[in-house]
Order: C-alpha cells, then sequence, then structure tokens
C-alpha cells in the first residue's frame, strides 16, 4: 500500500476575497491530491480561514458589523469557492472553530508548562491609529503608511517563546532533511536566515488592545497572537492529540504556501511541533507569486484578478492547465490574459484538442466507431516505439509530480501528444485505408492512438479532471474510471476490442485573442474612452419626480437562466423585489448588507417572470461596473436629494 497523503493549503485571512493567487494555491494541492489518489494513497486534504486579529475586527468595523458575523461571511465566500473550481478538500478549518481552539489552549498550556514560554517586556514603535506595532522596515519615511503619523515608542508587558532554544537543532533538522523545505532556493533562504541569532516570537496581545482572539490558559488578560494560533491548524483539524485522522495522516503532513509565510512554516512551525513534542512535518512546498503588471496582487493597486470571471470566460480546466502550466514551482510569474488566451490556442485547441477529434474521426471512418480487434502479434513493429514513449512519459510525470515540478509533468505530457501527432503523420492512416490489404495494419494503428488518448486522458486527470472525465466517456471507460488508477497508465492493450466510441467533439474552442476581457480595476481606470455626452438639460420640476431612496440589501440570488441578471430583496424601509442586470460583476454574497441608491417610485416591471419594484443605481463601463453605495449607515428608506 503507498502512504498516506496529507496536503495543507495556508488558512486565508479573511479581510480580503480570494483572488487568483489563492486559487493557485488551493489547486495546486487539489491536483497533488487527485494525484496521489490515483496512487490508491489514503488522501487528507485541508484549507480553511484564518478568522482572529486586529486587521478583522477593523475591517468588521468598517462594514459596521460584529467579528463573528464578518468573518462568517467571508469565510463563507472562500467555502463556496473552492467547489466552483472543482477543489475537493476534505476539511474546511476555521480559526474560530471552538475544537481549533481547544487544541490551541492544550498545546500553549503544554509549552508554558515545559518553559518555553515566558512574560518579558516588548519596546516597540507603535501606532494609535492602527492600534498595533511596526517594525522599521514597514515604516514609510519613518511614518505610518495608513496615517502618515510617527510611531511612538511603547513598553508592553507579553508572552514570549523561547524559540532561540531550537535554532541548533533546527539548522541540523533541515541539513539532514535536504527536501524538508523545497524548492532547495527556500531551503537556502532559511539557512542563512538561521546564520543570525533568533529572537524569540512574541504570542500575546494584552486583552486592553486585542480581544479578538484565543485567552492564553494560563493568563485571562491576554490573547495569542497570530502565529501561534494559525499553525496550530494543521493538526487541529486531525483531531491531534489522538483521533484517527491524526494518528494516520500527520506523520505524512505536507504543506504548501507561497514565499510570503516562508518564515512562519519554516523556522515557527517546527520549532512549535519540537518544544510541544510533536513529531514535525514531512515537506514545506513553496511557491513563488502570481504578478501582475510586475507588482503582487493587491486590492490597493486594484490589480487583483478574480478567478470566477476567469472560469467563466474560459473554462475552468484551461483555467486550472494554464496556472500550472505558466508557473514553474518556486518562482514567480506575471499573469498575462494574452499569454493564457496563446496557452489556450496553441496547447489545449490544437496540440490536445486536435488530436483528439483527429484520433476519434478517424475510429469512426475507418473503424465504424468501435475499438478495432488486434493482433498483438503483427502489432509489434507497429507499437513498440509509442509504448516505449508512453511509459516514459508516464514515469516522467510521476517523478515530476512527486517533487511539485508540474510544468514539467505538463511538457512531459505534451511531448507525448507531439509524438502522437507525429504518429499519425507517419502511419498516414488515410493512406492504408486505400488498400484492403493494409486493413490489419490500420486496425492496429487507431487502435494505438485510442490507447494513446487513453493514456493521456490519465495523465491529465489531476490537473483538467473534467475534461479527463469527457475523453473517457469517448473512448467507452466511463463505468472503470481507468484514469483514476497510475498503474493502468503503465500497461498497453487496456481498451478492450469492440468498445463503441463517442462521436468526436471539439474539447477546447479556439479564442479570438483580439476578445480579451477580463477586468482588473486597473485596466478600467487606464480606458482611454471618453464618458457618454451628457444628456439635455431637465428642470428641477422633473428631477424632484424621481424618488431615490436608500435601500439595504438584504438578499441577494442568481435568476436561473438569465446571463446578468441578480434578484434582490430590499429595505427601504419595507421589503421589496428589484431586479438587477450585474451578475457579471457581483456575486450576490458581495451586496448582502451594502447600503444602495434606487430609484423607489419607477413603474414595476416583470422581467423574466419576477416583478422588479424599482432599479439600482451603477456605473457600467463594461469590462467595469460599481454601484452606487453610501459611505456611511443610514436608515433605509431616507430619501435622496
Ligand atoms: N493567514 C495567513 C496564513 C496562515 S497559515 C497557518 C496568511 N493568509 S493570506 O490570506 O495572506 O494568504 C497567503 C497565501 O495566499 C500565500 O502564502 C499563497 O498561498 C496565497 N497567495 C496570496 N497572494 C498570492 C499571490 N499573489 N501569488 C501566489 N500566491 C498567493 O498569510
Amino acid at each position: 500500500m503507498p502512504q498516506p497523503f496529507y496536503i495543507t493549503t495556508p488558512i486565508y485571512y479573511v479581510n480580503a476575497r480570494p483572488h487568483i493567487g489563492h486559487a493557485y494555491t488551493t489547486i495546486l494541492a487539489d491536483v497533488v491530491c487527485r494525484f496521489n489518489t490515483m496512487r490508491r494513497a489514503e488522501t487528507f486534504f485541508l484549507t480553511g480561514t484564518d478568522e482572529h486579529g486586529d486587521k478583522v475586527v477593523r475591517a468588521a468595523k468598517k462594514e459596521d458589523l460584529s467579528p463573528r458575523v464578518y468573518v462568517d461571511r467571508i469565510s463563507g465566500l472562500f467555502r463556496n469557492l473552492w467547489p466552483e473550481l472543482n477543489i475537493k478538500y476534505n476539511a474546511f478549518i476555521r480559526t474560530t472553530d471552538t475544537s481549533h481552539i481547544a487544541v490551541v489552549e492544550k498545546v500553549l498550556k503544554k509549552i508554558y508548562d515545559s518553559g518555553d514560554i515566558y512574560f518579558s517586556e516588548y519596546e516597540g514603535l507603535y501606532c494609535y491609529g492602527c492600534e498595533r506595532f511596526y517594525t522599521e522596515r514597514e515604516l514609510i519615511d519613518g511614518k505610518c503608511p495608513d496615517h502618515e503619523t510617527e510611531p511612538e515608542i511603547i513598553k508592553e508587558s507579553n508572552y514570549f517563546f523561547r524559540m532561540s532554544r531550537y535554532q541548533d537543532w533546527l539548522i541540523d533538522h533541515i541539513k539532514k532533511n535536504p527536501d524538508f523545505i523545497r524548492p532547495e532556493r527556500y531551503k537556502n533562504e532559511v539557512l542563512s536566515f538561521l546564520k543570525e541569532p533568533l529572537e524569540d516570537l512574541c504570542i500575546s496581545r494584552p486583552k486592553t488592545r486585542l480581544q479578538w482572539g484565543i485567552t492564553l490558559p494560563f493568563d485571562p488578560n491576554y490573547v495569542t497572537y497570530v502565529w501561534f494560533d494559525a499553525l496550530l491548524n494543521y493538526i487541529s483539524a486531525l483531531g491531534y492529540p489522538d483521533g484517527n485522522l491524526f494518528n494516520t495522516f500527520w506523520p505524512y503532513a505536507q504543506h504548501i504556501v507561497a514565499k510570503d509565510i516562508l518564515k512562519p512554516h519554516g523556522i515557527y512551525w517546527p520549532i512549535m511541533l519540537k518544544a510541544a513534542g510533536i513529531p514535525i512535518y514531512k515537506h514545506l512546498n513553496v511557491h513563488g507569486y502570481w504578478n501582475v503588471d510586475q507588482s503582487k496582487m493587491s486590492k490597493s493597486l486594484g490589480n487583483v484578478i478574480d478567478p470566477i470571471e476567469l472560469k467563466n470566460i474560459y473554462g475552468l480546466d484551461a483555467f486550472r492547465f494554464f496556472l500550472l502550466r505558466d508557473m514553474v514551482f518556486g518562482l514567480d510569474s506575471g499573469f498575462s490574459e494574452e499569454a493564457f488566451v496563446q496557452r489556450i490556442n496553441s496547447d489545449l485547441a490544437n496540440d490536445l484538442g486536435n488530436l483528439f477529434s483527429r484520433v476519434l474521426t478517424m475510429a469512426h471512418k475507418y473503424c465504424d466507431g468501435i475499438v478495432p480487434k488486434i493482433d498483438s502479434t503483427t502489432a509489434q513493429e507497429l507499437t513498440l516505439e509509442l509504448q516505449s514513449n508512453a511509459v516514459d512519459t508516464v514515469s516522467v510525470f510521476e517523478k515530476a509530480m512527486d517533487t511539485f515540478a508540474f510544468h514539467k509533468a505538463l511538457t512531459a505530457i505534451w511531448e507525448f501528444i507531439n509524438q502522437m501527432n507525429k504518429y499519425v503523420d507517419v502511419t498516414a492512416p488515410w493512406v492504408l485505408a486505400k488498400k484492403k490489404s493494409n486493413r490489419k495494419q490500420l486496425e492496429i494503428v487507431i487502435y494505438n492512438l485510442l490507447e494513446g488518448l487513453r493514456i493521456i486522458s490519465g495523465l491529465i486527470y489531476p490537473i483538467m479532471p473534467d475534461t479527463a472525465a469527457t475523453m473517457q466517456r469517448h473512448l467507452g471507460l466511463i463505468s472503470e474510471k481507468p484514469f483514476q488508477n497510475l498503474d493502468m497508465l503503465k500497461i498497453w492493450n487496456v481498451l478492450e476490442p469492440g468498445t463503441k466510441l463517442l462521436k468526436s467533439i471539439i474539447l477546447f474552442p479556439r479564442i479570438d485573442l483580439k476578445k480579451t476581457t477580463v477586468a482588473t480595476t486597473s485596466k478600467v481606470l487606464d480606458s482611454k474612452e471618453s464618458p457618454p455626452e451628457i444628456k439635455p438639460e431637465i428642470d428641477f420640476d422633473i428631477f424632484n419626480k424621481i424618488d431615490l431612496r436608500v435601500a439595504t440589501v438584504v438578499h441577494a440570488e442568481l435568476i436561473p437562466r438569465a446571463k446578468k441578471l441578480l434578484k434582490l430583496t430590499i429595505d427601504v424601509g419595507t421589503e421589496r423585489t428589484i431586479v438587477a442586470g450585474i451578475s457579471e460583476y457581483y456575486q450576490p454574497e458581495d451586496l448582502v448588507g451594502k447600503q444602495i441608491i434606487i430609484v423607489a417610485n419607477l413603474k414595476p416591471a416583470k422581467i423574466m417572470g419576477i416583478v422588479s419594484n424599482g432599479m439600482l443605481l451603477a456605473a457600467i463601463d463594461p469590462p467595469g461596473c460599481s454601484i452606487a453605495v453610501l459611505d456611511k449607515k443610514i436608515k433605509p428608506g431616507t430619501p435622496l436629494k
């Protein structure tokens, strides 16, 4: 039996919405998990959200919500996004789960009792506006980047984790386990960091300053801060200390993170585990950043790319493929929609898609749409090379997937696709079909091509599960699902002669490069087109007839089968329904709680069978759209003048 496999993503902060960076990490975890199920390993895949801390409190305050309501909402956005990207996690952990809190308390107590947590005074640069300490490096010209004021030096007593005690042990552990942190560049980065003496880690905040956290089990006046809470999710989700899941999976734990959180995962976490007497995880897999216009995506730069938008325009499997193909694991990559479209056209539409439809069309034309029967003694000469190429491909693929070299795994598959395309050209079935005496050879060639497609469909399964299933269905294999078994890809002659094949289809339509449409906010702002002309003047009396009101969105949902419409239940003093054509730009959950402006006395209109009682105000400039909202809370129903 292969070893069990446990994979985790970082638990994401709930002060921002998910973007393609988060999607990349989580898709990777899904891909490696699916790959390990192909090996018949028992697998467990964990993701979740990190919900404590002052940033969350501030984000909630901004929306006039309690932290609890706020974290429920944003955590829900992450949880609901993943199934839409065909990501099949086993557990979704939240740091506000009571079972997680209990584990944090237990581990803190254990380390405190053993003497590795101590109480001491801390001096630092504190910004009263942000209610937090800053490091020198975070300041701009010595000032808080948000408030543009100089922080004050203040002293505060806090609890500290004695990391320095474990520095030599960690260096030794990393050197003895060369692939503990991979790729190598990040192992070297951690080792070079460990050349300097490690400072102890401040793990608490006084409750006078922060309450949205987990109370220290040994001091009710303090909560634990950031990493001691977050990192422990990886074991609390498995039921540490004695859950079945913990016993089965923890010895095989692998984490995936981006380089932003290398230090907590490569240094704090192994030391925390060591201090608590818990075995150390097996691998830390570190990837680079997806950048847009040379900068890391961020809300303030307005260059955040929404994964759902890409999926809706280009299809999910193309999106998953592109993310894995265009980033060398460990290095940064620049996201460009043009590069994405080029990949779809060349690798998916041309190479894979063409091969698939070419082979199926020939199988229908020359073999009546069924897998031909072959005589393996005469098949030798026409089969050996292709078969040995397939065996080599599977072996390169397996090694590459095992070491997170996804682009190499995909390059190997595409090399085989090219070999298949060449095989078609060299054997020229259309020539063989001209002579009856070549019948046997023709059938062998078609059989081999179908076998090659079966192997390709198996290899792409972890990355493009839907496309793999479509290919399998066309090859008449759906009931057996051999694509979920790596061993079946190592043997030839699996397809049963006589099996009915489905008619060829286009797997990936070609995309016109000129029609690329994904909106990042920066693209929208850069638009050079001038706005439409101002309409002719009207009298104040006419304007005064329009009854504009404040409305709070109580509920929002998509209208089935409508391409652009959302149905909103709003509170304008009383509840009513309106229909708005903004579903391409807003998810229903984006709108709930927002205070919008509506035209309240517009004649009701029936849209897709729903009576709309009014209209919301929005600025629509495709691909951008922004609804008019109020900057402070106000009683619903208040008129606008
Ligand atoms: N809550 C902490 C992690 C605690 S884990 C015990 C955190 N959260 S986060 O929301 O900021 O997520 C950071 C992670 O999101 C990165 O490590 C990476 O996995 C993913 N990414 C966020 N932006 C990214 C890019 N621009 N590019 C690639 N991955 C990115 O840190």
